[in-house]
């Protein structure tokens, strides 16, 4: 049995830290709990952070296995060093997190909270609007406020040293000594120093190290074209999935994109993305994932493709079923996360080591949950309150969980066992110690994950369906108005080669310089003749143009039979005032 520990460190603080400094806190055994953090402030994965220009640092390191290196440590301690890239940059640390602008949580809020800790009922304007007033959905903002939250009101905030990255981690004798790096927001230097611990509590989340297939000839692809190799971790927002406006202002190519994998990630990147990339956005999936099934994939604006099996130098890819694509814009690959632990050395993954716990590792869903009995029972047992297994009974185990899963990710899944899950965690822990404040776990709910696919499921896939439809709507709307068009002999514009004819007519050329295209614009926009604009807001979005611009011309003119009308020229300009470039 494990001896009572009284000093307890925690990396991390997320969801999983949150919950874990609480139940050490509640258990009143520890004389110290020290939680690390190499952020600035709570919250984990729900911290958004778009300061930092997002890019993967090296593709062929992440291929390779090598990406998220230990670093180099000062020889005595404390001790300060010069502020460095390799140490200090936040990509090549993979210290940014991997949630982009419109991320909301997908889980409902009363499964996905901790037990004594509701989720507020705060909605967004934009999910309000998309799923009304009983949608389970949470602004990743209200997400990070409550994680917050839970270490103000456990009056454990004060337990976090921020700023600081836990850089090793090693056992010594009976001690786990911790090598601590501060990094003073401001401050040209890093600042070392150590602590000693009893136990040490593992919570640094498993979403931060970006896993991207190995697959053939892709380093060299990204090496030729810089930028256009994404993963969804540096998916902000669908600002840099915007057409290129070219040949001064007038003219939008818009970007191809293939959008890789199956999962949460790729439907929620596919769904912001299609509204201003190229029709259709490719998806190259295997399969979906089994609870969302392909519903988010059936949009008419999206062509789905199998994996990817080869990128060619000359900008062609190659898809598993023999398919190609020419040269695209960005392949965006949301093909989830690696684990990794640089600050562990590996020898200590030993299921003999009961002073070293891991918070938040599993997946398969229910996450919150999880923490929290998981945390519970490392509590417990760092208490000298709980008994785990015999050695041999834990690596029998664990042996058999290998022979039937592998040591990949369906390892970690717990999906088809919750109630096993939560249940043998629940009877490890048992109640909390007589007089003590200690958590207490309820009983497993099948309803927790009943929720999860009568709540989000549903309304998801009811979006998904509601989004499919609208966009089949306009298609047929346009397709019957281009029929009807050619049938009277109309002269609507339609496409990019009348768009050019225009900017023939007006003499507008890519060299132009800024004034003259101005004026070009001014002349242009007064005449009320912006068939190029016209075409570029129609291909931006039908919906708007089929409202907008269906109002021929009462003028007398060489376009007479155009649809053009000055509010629709203020309208276009609010409709490209997004797509312009910053001087224009
Ligand atoms: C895009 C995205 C969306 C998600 N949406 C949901 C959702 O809707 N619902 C849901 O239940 N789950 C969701 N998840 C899963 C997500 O991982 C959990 O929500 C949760 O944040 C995990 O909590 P955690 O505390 O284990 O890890 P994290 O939230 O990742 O927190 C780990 C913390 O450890 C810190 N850290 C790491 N290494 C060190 C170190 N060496 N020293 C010091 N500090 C360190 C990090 O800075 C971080 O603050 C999402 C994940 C992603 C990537
Ligand atoms: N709150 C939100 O709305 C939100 C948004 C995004 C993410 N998340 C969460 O973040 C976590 C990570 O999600 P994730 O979607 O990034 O990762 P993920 O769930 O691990 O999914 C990765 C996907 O990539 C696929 N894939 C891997 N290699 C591929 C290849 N060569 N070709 C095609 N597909 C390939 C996988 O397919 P196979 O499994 O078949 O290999 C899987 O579909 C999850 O917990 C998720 O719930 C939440």
């Amino acid at each position: 049995m494990i001896r009572k520990c009284s000093r307890v460190a925690v990396i991390g603080a997320g969801p999983a830290a949150a919950i874990a400094t609480d139940a050490l806190v509640k258990e009143q055994a520890f004389d110290t709990i020290r939680v690390f953090e190499r952020k600035g402030i709570a919250g984990g994965t729900w911290v958004y952070g778009s300061e930092h220009s997002p890019k993967i640092p090296s593709l062929r390191a992440l291929l390779e296995h090598n990406a998220d290196q230990p670093v180099l440590i000062p020889a005595s301690f404390p001790s300060e060093t010069d502020r460095s890239e390799s140490i200090n940059s936040h990509q090549l640390r993979y210290s940014d997190t991997g949630i982009h602008q419109y991320l909301h949580s997908n889980l409902p809020p009363q499964t996905m909270c901790f037990t004594k800790e509701p989720i507020p009922e705060i909605l967004s304007e934009r999910t309000l609007a998309q799923y009304g007033s009983n949608a389970p959905f949470r602004h990743r903002e209200v997400i990070r406020g409550w994680v917050e939250d839970i270490f103000v009101r456990g009056g454990t905030l004060e337990l976090i040293e921020f700023n600081t990255t836990v850089e090793r981690a090693e056992k010594k004798g009976h001690e786990w000594i911790l090598t601590l790096r501060k990094e003073t927001p401001g401050s040209k230097k890093n600042y070392w120093w150590q602590e000693v611990f009893d136990a040490l509590v593992v919570a640094t989340g498993h979403f931060s190290l970006p896993y991207v297939p190995s697959i053939p000839g892709l380093a060299e692809y990204d090496e030729k074209y810089p930028g256009s190799i994404k993963h969804s971790k540096h998916f902000r927002s669908v600002d840099e999935f915007r057409g290129k406006l070219e040949y001064c202002i007038l003219r939008i190519n818009f970007q191809k994109v293939i959008i890789v994998g199956g999962s949460v990630s790729a439907f929620d990147a596919l769904h912001e993305i299609r509204l201003v990339a190229q029709h259709p956005v490719i998806s190259s999936l295997k399969e979906p994932i089994p609870a969302f099934g392909w519903g988010a994939f059936t949009h008419p604006h999206v062509a789905i493709k199998p994996p990817i099996a080869r990128f060619h130098q000359d900008g062609r890819i190659d898809f598993c079923d023999g398919s190609s694509v020419e040269r695209v814009d960005i392949v965006l690959f949301a093909t989830g996360y690696d684990y990794s632990f640089p600050f562990l050395p590996e020898h200590v993954f030993d299921i003999e080591d009961q002073t070293l716990a891991f918070i938040g590792m599993v997946s398969g869903g229910l996450t919150f949950r999880v923490f929290e009995w998981q945390a519970v029972a490392v509590a417990r047992l760092l208490a000298a309150r709980a008994r785990l297994p015999v050695r041999h009974l834990m690596q029998r185990w664990e042996l058999a969980r290998l022979a039937s899963r592998g040591d990949e990710v369906q390892f970690f899944d717990i999906s088809s066992d919750f109630e096993e899950y939560f249940e043998g965690l629940r009877r490890f822990a048992g109640e909390p110690a007589a007089g003590s404040i200690g958590r207490t776990l309820p009983k497993y709910d099948p309803k927790w994950k009943d929720a999860f696919l009568e709540v989000v499921v549903k309304a998801r896939l009811q979006w998904w369906d509601q989004e499919r439809r609208k966009a089949e709507e306009q298609i047929r709307v346009l397709e019957d108005r281009r029929k009807a068009d050619k049938d009277s002999g109309s002269h609507m514009v339609r496409d990019d080669i009348k768009a050019q004819k225009m900017m023939d007519l007006y003499q507008i050329t890519a060299d132009m310089d800024r004034n003259k295209t101005f004026y070009k614009m001014q002349k242009f926009t007064a005449d009320g003749l912006f068939l190029a604009v016209h075409w570029a807001a129609l291909r931006a979005n039908p919906e708007i143009y089929a409202y907008r611009f269906d109002v021929p011309s009462p003028f007398e003119c060489d376009f007479k039979d155009q649809p053009h009308h000055s509010l629709d020229n203020v309208f276009i300009w609010g409709l490209l005032k997004e797509l312009l470039p910053p001087h224009q």
